[in-house]
């Protein structure tokens, strides 16, 4: 297939253009700067609101501001803005392409549940638009949908905490560990929702390719864990001690709820991937985490 993938550059991006061509797809990137071309793929395309879709048979839809860094107003502005402009970029292009892709796979958060303590968490679970990035991937998601009404299969893909060597957050909580101040946050009895890079690349892929899948995609290894869990096996793993625990009225004290995203429990499970046959790669959190600090 012809796929157009959007915010090329980043994380996710990298890892699922490799895989796109290795499954024998071509592939479209598109960015929002016309810079260095990507290597085994077409031309780089402009990503932006006149978004040209032309041959496309297929998106993958990852751009949006990243929610990492200090959630002041103007960031969230961006973060909110940069989805549900990107998304609409895509949507009105596809509604005017005269050969419309098939399908739509876009990235959303798992945040759109909430905070939901020991509740485990399938496709079918309610969500939430409590909280700011329960509100991002709600405006997110139903900008998505609307492609639907052009014929074009919707798929959000909620993901989980991605783990891999190069990008998201695994470089800072290495180094957090190694310099010693690695520890439980809060309780550390939350649940932690997590998936190894390679496997969220194959996810999204899954998705694009498996016509049965439909509607939304938990994005996250089966197997979540209590955050104190994951402290621990950080800390052997490191070799580093994890006695430093951040306690939660501490952690409140960060600006704009910044905290939800240490404290909230989400304990979610792949109902979706492991019901249209998707095998993970890293299941377990210890080889995960020993494959991406390794
Ligand atoms: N990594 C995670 O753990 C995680 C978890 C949940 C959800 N997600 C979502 O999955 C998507 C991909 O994640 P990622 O970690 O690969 O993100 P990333 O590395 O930050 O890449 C996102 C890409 O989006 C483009 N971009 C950046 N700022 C933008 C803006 N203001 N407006 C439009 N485009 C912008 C950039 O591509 P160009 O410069 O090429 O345009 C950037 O490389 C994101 O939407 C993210 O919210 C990620």
């Amino acid at each position: 297939m012809h796929i157009g993938i959007t915010g090329a550059s980043g994380f996710l991006a990298q890892q699922i253009v490799r895989d796109a061509l290795a499954h024998g797809h071509r592939v479209i990137p598109f960015s929002r700067r016309k810079g260095e071309p990507v290597t085994g793929c077409e031309p780089v395309r402009t990503f932006g609101p006149d978004i040209d879709l032309s041959g496309i048979e297929a998106i993958i839809h990852l751009a949006g501001e990243s929610v990492l860094g200090l959630w002041t107003k103007q960031k969230r502005e961006r973060i909110l803005r940069s989805r549900i402009d990107g998304t609409r970029w895509i949507v009105d292009a596809i509604g005017k392409a005269p050969s419309r892709p098939s399908v739509l796979v876009s990235a959303s958060g798992a945040a759109i549940y909430g905070n939901r303590g020991e509740e485990t968490i399938t496709e079918s679970s309610a969500t939430t638009s409590v909280g700011f990035l329960a509100e991002v991937a709600n405006v997110w998601e139903a900008e998505g949908q609307k492609a639907e009404a052009a014929g074009t299969r919707y798929i959000p893909v909620r993901i989980s905490l991605v783990f891999g060597k190069n990008g998201g957050a695994i470089p800072l909580i290495k180094n957090i560990f190694k310099s010693g101040l690695g520890g439980k946050l809060g309780s550390g009895k939350q649940w932690m929702s997590w998936i190894h890079l390679a496997d969220i690349a194959a996810l999204f892929l899954h998705a694009l390719e498996t016509e049965s899948v439909h509607g939304p995609v938990n994005g996250a290894s089966p197997n979540p864990i209590r955050n104190e869990e994951f402290t621990k096996v950080m800390g052997e793993i490191l070799k580093r001690p994890t006695l430093f625990a951040a306690p939660e009225f501490a952690l409140r004290l960060l600006p704009a709820n910044e905290a939800s995203l240490l404290l909230d429990s989400l304990r979610l499970i792949p109902e979706k991937a492991v019901q249209t046959g998707f095998s993970f790669r890293f299941p377990e959190l210890r080889a995960a985490l020993s494959d991406v600090l390794a």
